[in-house]
C-alpha cells in the first residue's frame, strides 16, 4: 500500500472537534430523560434535576465542600464574563493570554472593563513565565489554551498565601487535567468540552475567597442581571442549589446528566484523565512515526491531553483547509483544522468521550491526506 492508497478502515466515530466535542460512547438522544422537558425549571422536578446535574458534577470532580458550583447563561464565555465583570476592580489584574481565548479576555479587561491590567503574553506553542506572576493581584487565565494545546503544567504556580484571586478559565482542562481546588478560587467550563455535553450553559465555580469578594465588592461598572450574583450584598446562594438566572435547556441539563452517568461508568475522574492521557499518547505515537508532523506545544510538560495541536511541514492554510476537507469527505475526520487565528496545522480532540482506537485509525489517514494534497492531485 502507498501513502496514495485509500486506507480500508475509518475510525468508527470521527468526530475530532475541539468543541462541542464526541459525544460520550454509546450516546443516542433516545437515551436522555425527557420528564423534565416542556415543564417549569423552577418545578419540583426541574430543581431537582438541575440539583441533580449540581451533585454530579460536584462528585466527578471531586470539588470540595468549600467550593460553589452554579450554572448559568452564556456557556464558557458567560461564566467567564460573570466572573469577570463581577469580581474585577478591587485590586490590580493581570491577564494571562498564550492563544486566543486568553487573548479575549485581555481584550475584555484592556477594552472594556478599562482596568489596565498587567498582561503576560506568549506565543503560540509556549507560556508566559508563570513564575513571575503578581499574586497580590487578580489573575485570570486559561488552564488549557484550547486553540494552542498549551496548557499549564499544575498549579504549583499559584501562591497558596495569594491576595488576589486566581481566576482559572478550565473549559478544556477539567474532567481531563489535574485541579488543586486550594489553588482556585473561580472555575469556570461548559459541558460541549471533554464531557461531549451540549453547548449552551456555563458553569461558574466559586471558592470562599471569590464569594468574599462579591460580597465585599460593588463593581463600578452596571451589571446586566444575566451577570448578577449578589443582591443586598449577600451572594444569590439558589443559583447554586439550581435556581437559574433565567431559564435554562434542560435538554441540555439532561445531556449532561447522561455525560456525567458515563463518565461514572468509566471511572469517574481518574478514568476520564486515563482516556485523555491514553488518547493523546497514542496521537503523540503518530507524530513520532511521521517527520512532516510537530507538536506546536514545544514543552511535552505543558502540551495538552484533550485540545493537541500539531504541526504540518510546509502547510499554510490553504494547504490545512484541502487537507481537513478531504478527511471530512471521506467520513475519516471531522474538524481537525486547527483554529482560525492560530499557526496552520492541525487540532485533534482527545478528551474522554473519544476512543483510543480512532485516535489509532486515524494514522494512515493522515498519511493520505498529506500525500494527495502535495501531490496536487485532488
Ligand atoms: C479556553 C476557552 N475559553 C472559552 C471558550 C468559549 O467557550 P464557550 O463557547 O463554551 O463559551 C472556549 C471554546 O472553545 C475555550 O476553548
Amino acid at each position: 500500500m502507498t501513502a496514495h492508497t485509500i486506507p480500508a478502515r475509518k475510525p468508527a466515530r470521527p468526530h475530532f472537534s475541539s468543541g462541542p466535542c464526541a459525544k460520550p460512547p454509546g450516546w443516542s438522544a433516545e437515551k436522555l430523560q425527557t420528564a423534565s422537558l416542556g415543564r417549569s425549571h423552577r418545578s419540583k422536578l426541574g430543581k431537582a434535576r438541575l440539583q441533580h446535574c449540581i451533585d454530579l458534577m460536584r462528585e466527578v470532580l471531586q470539588v470540595p465542600e468549600t467550593h460553589l458550583i452554579g450554572i448559568v447563561p452564556g456557556s464558557d464565555t458567560g461564566a467567564v464574563e460573570m466572573a469577570m465583570w463581577t469580581m474585577l476592580g478591587a485590586r490590580p489584574v493581570t491577564t494571562l493570554a498564550w492563544e486566543s481565548f486568553g487573548a479575549g479576555w485581555v481584550t475584555d479587561a484592556v477594552k472594556q472593563l478599562k482596568i489596565d491590567p498587567t498582561v503576560m503574553e506568549a506565543p503560540y506553542g509556549e507560556l508566559p513565565d508563570l513564575a513571575a506572576v503578581d499574586w497580590s493581584n487578580d489573575v485570570i487565565f486559561t488552564w488549557n489554551g484550547t486553540t494552542s494545546g498549551v496548557r499549564v503544567p499544575n498549579g504549583e504556580w499559584i501562591a497558596d498565601d495569594r491576595e488576589g484571586l486566581a481566576i482559572a478559565d478550565a473549559t478544556s482542562a477539567v474532567f481531563a487535567q489535574a485541579i488543586d481546588w486550594n489553588k482556585v478560587d473561580v472555575l469556570t467550563f461548559s459541558w460541549q468540552k471533554v464531557l461531549g455535553g451540549e453547548g449552551a450553559h456555563g458553569v461558574l465555580i466559586l471558592g470562599p475567597r471569590a464569594v468574599e469578594r462579591l460580597e465585599s465588592h460593588t463593581p463600578s461598572w452596571p451589571l446586566p442581571k444575566v451577570f448578577r450574583l449578589v443582591k443586598g450584598g449577600k451572594l444569590i446562594d439558589g443559583i447554586f442549589k439550581g435556581e437559574t438566572i433565567n431559564t435554562p435547556s434542560m435538554l441540555a441539563v439532561e445531556d449532561a446528566i447522561f455525560s456525567l452517568e458515563w463518565a461514572k461508568t468509566v471511572g469517574g475522574l481518574e478514568g476520564m484523565q486515563a482516556r485523555a492521557d491514553a488518547n493523546a499518547a497514542a496521537l503523540s505515537h503518530l507524530v513520532e512515526e511521521r517527520a512532516w508532523l510537530g507538536h506546536l506545544a514545544a514543552d511535552p510538560a505543558t502540551r495538552s491531553n484533550t485540545s493537541v495541536c500539531l504541526t504540518v511541514e510546509g502547510a499554510d492554510a490553504g494547504f490545512i483547509k484541502k487537507f481537513a476537507g478531504l478527511l471530512e469527505a471521506e467520513d475519516a475526520a471531522y474538524d481537525i483544522a486547527g483554529y482560525r487565528d492560530a499557526p496552520a496545522g492541525l487540532r485533534i480532540w482527545c478528551g474522554a468521550t473519544v476512543d483510543t482506537a480512532d485516535i489509532e485509525a486515524l494514522g494512515p489517514w493522515l498519511d493520505w491526506a498529506f500525500a494527495k494534497v502535495q501531490s496536487g492531485n485532488l
